[in-house]
């Protein structure tokens, strides 16, 4: 497996460019199921995790080309409800084709879905949901399986905004019979590109970004071509916000849509970043320390628990002590332990993580355990003393494009090394 070298102690300075949203690409590429045609998506990222997504399609029939950052799908051929296949269990996103092939095919089957280990990540509102909407499901031998005579919308209310259940959702509700409404709905900017997608394709979808959504169910959607356009990544662009501000750098983040990013920009400034914006672009500086803060992540438009490892890598050079809680995951720590053999301050109280910032960190070998807090040993590296060797970074390359080129393009010295000391 890849490793990472990291040579600390470069400020970063030039201009980055942002690519297209992981969270939003996943969902949309599983909707291209719905339709029996094309399905033409520009600004698809390059990743491990859009690539096992591109397999699970495959294996219900759809025919997928990726040229460059376009991916073209073609569902005119999808013909199975069921996904046996062992790379269901790579990527918990792999769940998102339980509405879609709902919708298509009224029923489905697939393996339970796997996916980075931060924490227990239960799929019941998502088959709560379904079965809202008419879908009797059933667990057993690892399967999960859903069968209907058709779809019936209705009226579902989340227990909590989830993110991949409210998609999961939307997307079966687009070709149930009548109305659905979500109410406690997820209210992230990938909802919002989701919808966006779906109406292309002639669903009729609305209320995304807002905690309730109304679809009214339509017979079938267009098999004409549809394109869309992958938003940009916002968790990318905060994560090299951070890389800025650890390294004492001066970035241009380019290709970014400044509202989403808001949440981790009015931190950052709090703890005393420069943070300027203007056409799609930000520019983060830092005129000296960083200081210490709070920070409690919470579902959009609060502070994304996807920034909570970058953040708390930052923390740990502040000035000051800062309070971190993390109330979205029940078990995502676990860079905590790699970050303290860098010679990081950290102490744990359940969901809670004290950290005492402290002068510098040292290079160290740890270990990407999933993929944010792969990024945060990224961010730690750049700023630490010496060498830092970064293992596992699979987890990585499933959700940043290139991350080791772009930081290198702004005079990072980092580099990707494969079977390190004719290690595997
Ligand atoms: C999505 C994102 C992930 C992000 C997360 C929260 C994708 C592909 N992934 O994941 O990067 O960290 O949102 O912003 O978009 N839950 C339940 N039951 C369920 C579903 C969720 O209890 O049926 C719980 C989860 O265990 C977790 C919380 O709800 O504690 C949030 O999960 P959810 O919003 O569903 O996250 P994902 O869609 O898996």
């Amino acid at each position: 497996m890849d490793k990472l070298i990291v040579m600390g102690g470069t400020r970063l300075k030039g201009s980055i460019s942002v690519s297209g949203a992981k969270n939003a690409v996943l969902p949309i590429m599983a909707a291209g199921i719905l339709n029996d045609g094309e399905s033409i998506i520009h600004n698809v990222p390059n990743l491990e995790d859009v690539k096992v997504m591109i397999k699970v399609l495959e294996a219900v029939g759809a025919k997928v080309k990726k040229e460059g950052t376009t991916l073209i799908i073609d569902s005119s051929t999808v013909n199975s409800y069921e996904l046996s296949d062992s790379l269901v269990r790579k990527m918990r996103a792999s769940n998102l084709v339980m509405g879609a092939l709902a919708a298509k095919f009224g029923t489905f089957k697939t393996l339970y879905p796997g996916g980075c280990n931060i924490g227990s990540r239960p799929i019941d509102l998502h088959l709560k949901g379904l079965e809202r909407l008419g879908l009797k499901t059933s667990e057993g031998h690892g399967y999960i399986e859903g069968k209907s005579s058709g779809l019936v919308g209705n009226s579902i209310h989340l227990d909590f905004p989830s993110v991949g259940a409210t998609e999961n959702i939307m997307m079966a509700a687009c070709m149930a019979k009548g109305k659905t409404i979500i109410r406690n709905a997820a209210r992230e900017p990938e909802i919002v590109d989701l919808q966006n997608f779906l109406n292309s394709m002639g669903a009729n979808v609305k209320g995304a970004g807002l905690d309730v959504i109304k679809i009214e169910g339509v017979k079938k959607l267009k098999s004409s071509p549809v394109e869309h356009t992958v938003i940009p990544d916002r968790i990318e662009a905060g994560t090299h916000m951070v890389a800025a501000a650890i390294t004492g750098g001066d970035v241009e983040i380019k290709n970014i849509i400044v509202e989403h990013v808001e949440p981790v920009i009015s931190k950052l400034r709090e703890c005393g970043a420069s943070i300027s914006n203007y056409n799609n672009c930000v520019r983060v500086t830092v005129p000296g320390r960083i200081r210490a803060n709070d920070f409690r992540t919470l579902p959009y438009p609060g502070f994304p628990t996807d920034m909570q490892p970058q953040i708390m890598a930052l923390m740990s050079l502040a000035q000051g002590t800062s309070v971190i809680s993390e109330s979205i995951f029940d078990n995502r720590f676990k860079h905590v332990d790699e970050l303290r053999r860098m010679g990081a301050d950290i102490k744990v109280e359940g969901r809670v993580a004290i950290v005492t910032g402290t002068e510098r960190l040292t290079g160290a070998f740890v270990e990407a355990t999933d993929l944010r807090a792969g990024a945060a040993l990224v961010l730690a590296g750049l700023a630490a003393e010496d060498a830092t060797v970064i293992e596992n970074i699979y987890h990585i390359d499933r959700g940043y494009d290139n991350l080791e080129k772009k930081y290198s393009q702004l005079g990072a010295k980092i580099i990707r090394v494969s079977n390190l000391n004719g290690s595997n």
